[in-house]
């Protein structure tokens, strides 16, 4: 994922501008540059391919001054990770951008611009953007007027600051679908992608909003919105205890994570989500072309990773129509496997150093698949690194040892894969894309709502924390949910937890059901409802205490040893993502209340990078 950072001061800003850069660096990226405007008027630029520190060797090298300057970090999406392709891109030495994102109408605005006599020097979709600018300027000399003018061709999702010779005091910005914050300091202004660039240098922030734009000056910032009326936007001050390595309000991080969820789905969304579809380039420059030859989908993940893989074979199949395997990686790795032709391997991982994934993705190597895709929070891991395409859940560390927001991201994200491969391959209706594109849009507030059941869940906690065993059921893609709430309950409060297909209950697990152990159940409101109700008739016929999570319009309702807590409702598709949320807190309230390391639990660990 790409960074931006800008800065307007009355000091040389070029290490700040560094320093921004290397706070980015978790978000993974393969090029970086800076450009500078130098005290003769003059932009300098310096890019490098690979790492932050090498762009800083190259300014100890050949050393940049200036007050003014925008600096990126690049993650490939359109054109190779080159010095050419890395950002800052110019315009006759007069304009300079960086951007995040992706320009979907770049390719007519391209042959647009070249009819005006623009010379292209990268093959990146950023570069008409600075064209774009520099030709609107002829016609609107300020900078802020021509971004708000050339920002109405551009298609697509972008957050981009730009700089100009001809105005040296300020910077402007744009955001539509891709975060950017202005840091305010004293006498100086900052800019930057995520708040933690500018945190060496100030703790005032101002997030922009979707459609504003902004001119940052010294002492000075003016946002417009989207209608192109001026706005002022609130002034948040950053306080130590919002931070990733702190637990903040909360008493354990593993409530924090879980409460960060509509926040960091809506950070994994960004950028990745046109109008009415998923931007294919959000997975790579040659995600298209590999997409197109795509027929079948190997998973293969760990633990809660796979769990996610689980529930992506459903929406593969049903919607993308792409038949799919899923497999734990210690399997995989040791197994003979036959590979189908035109299969895309799939690793999915929080940290990217799990050693098992690692294994089967070097063992995929040799095994003749189409090509790899990292699904992974770790823009810097091992798997991202040695993989073909990746795409980032943008969680933020995750501290607590039991995976939370880390899950729901990566279901986030295998939607995405999903509707990418349904589009490219045409196996999905637009309208139905379109849909879900819009059914996604509104997930992080869907969350939020799941999280107001948090003083209902805590309560019927109390029903488990003298249990020593308990019965995950769930149906369809909610199956691998009940799988992931019978871990979460395991891992952390110990209780024994199985989970099974609901259908599957009278082939076994039934035989265990007694009044000691409660039955756990997710049940949206699809067409396996009725299915899943006569279930529940069979565990209640035995004596087994019930705690259904349902739908709201599910059509079931609390009676003697059945609780019934009511789940908001939402599309059929997404429902996995929603169910996480109750069980979840579930698992966390039994554990504080039987009082075991809720965030270190006994014999595990984060990440398992030993076999
Ligand atoms: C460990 C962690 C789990 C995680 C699994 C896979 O067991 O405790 O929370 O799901 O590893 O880790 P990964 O980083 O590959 O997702």
């Amino acid at each position: 994922m790409c960074g931006i950072v800008g800065a307007v001061a009355e000091r040389n800003i070029t290490a700040i501008l560094i320093e921004g850069l290397k706070r980015l660096e978790y978000r993974g990226y393969d090029s970086a540059g800076l450009a500078v405007l130098t005290q003769d008027g003059e932009l300098q630029r310096r890019r490098r391919i690979g790492k932050v520190s090498e762009l800083e060797a190259a300014v100890v090298a050949e050393p940049v001054a200036g007050r003014l300057g925008i600096a990126h970090t690049r993650w490939a999406t359109h054109g190779a990770p080159t010095e050419g392709n890395a950002h800052p891109h110019f315009s006759g030495h007069e304009v300079a951008v960086v951007h995040n994102g992706i320009i979907e109408n770049h390719e007519a605005l391209r042959e647009e611009l070249k009819g005006l006599g623009y010379v292209f020097a990268s093959q990146t979709d950023t570069e008409v953007i600075v064209h774009l600018i520099h030709h609107t300027l002829k016609s609107l000399p300020d900078l802020a007027d021509a971004l708000k003018a050339a920002v109405k061709r551009l298609h697509g999702a972008y957050g981009l600051a730009l700089i100009s010779t001809h105005q040296p005091d300020r910077l402007v910005a744009a955001r539509s679908g891709s975060p950017l914050v202005i840091g305010l300091g004293l006498g100086e202004n900052f800019l930057a992608s995520d708040q933690l660039a500018l945190r060496q240098v100030t703790d005032r922030f101002m997030y922009l909003e979707e459609g504003d734009i902004a001119e940052i000056r010294r002492d000075q910032v003016r946002i417009w919105d989207q209608g192109g009326r001026e706005v002022q936007r609130e002034t948040v001050q950053y306080h130590e205890g919002a931070e990733a390595a702190d637990k903040g309000q909360y008493r354990h991080f593993m409530l924090k994570e879980i409460h960060e969820q509509p926040r960091v789905v809506q950070r994994t969304l960004e950028g990745r989500l046109g109008t009415d579809h998923v931007l294919v380039q959000a997975f790579g420059p040659q995600a298209a072309e590999l997409f197109a030859k795509v027929r079948n989908v190997q998973i293969v993940a760990c633990g809660t990773s796979y769990h996610a893989g689980m529930v992506a074979r459903y929406w593969l199949e049903s919607l993308a129509g792409i038949p799919c395997q899923v497999e734990v990686a210690s399997e995989f790795r040791y197994r003979k496997v036959v590979v189908q032709p035109d299969t895309l391997f799939v690793s999915i991982s929080q940290s990217g150093e799990t050693a098992d994934t690692l294994a089967a993705l070097r063992n995929a190597k040799e095994l003749g698949f189409l090509g790899s895709l990292a699904i992974c929070n770790v823009g810097i891991s091992s798997l991202v690194r040695e993989s073909d395409l990746t795409l980032l859940t943008l969680a933020g560390p995750e501290i607590g040892v039991a995976s939370t927001k880390a899950f729901t991201t990566q279901l986030v994200s295998l939607m995405l894969l999903t509707l990418a491969l349904g589009q490219v391959r045409g196996t999905l209706a637009a309208g139905v894309e379109a849909e879900l594109v819009e059914e996604l849009r509104r997930l992080p507030a869907r969350l939020g709502e799941a999280l107001a059941m948090d003083a209902t869940v805590e309560k019927i906690a109390e029903l488990f924390a003298d249990k020593h065993h308990t019965l995950f059921l769930g149906r369809g893609a909610q199956y691998p949910v009940a799988m992931e709430g019978a871990l979460k309950l395991k891992e952390i409060s110990y209780i024994h937890a199985e989970a099974y297909p609901a259908g599957e209950l009278k082939h076994g697990p039934l035989a265990l059901v007694d009044n000691d152990m409660p039955v756990v159940t997710v049940a949206p409101n699809n067409e396996l409802l009725e299915k899943l109700k006569s279930n529940l008739q069979e565990v209640r016929a035995r004596g087994g205490e019930l705690v259904v999570f349902a739908d709201e319009q599910a059509g079931l309702s609390n009676g003697e040893g059945t609780h019934v807590i009511q789940v908001p409702h939402i599309a059929d598709a997404l429902a996995p993502i929603l169910y996480t949320i109750p069980l979840q807190l579930l698992s966390y309230y039994v554990a504080v209340l039987k009082g075991t390391d809720v965030d270190q639990p006994r014999n595990l660990a984060k990440s398992v990078t030993v076999e």
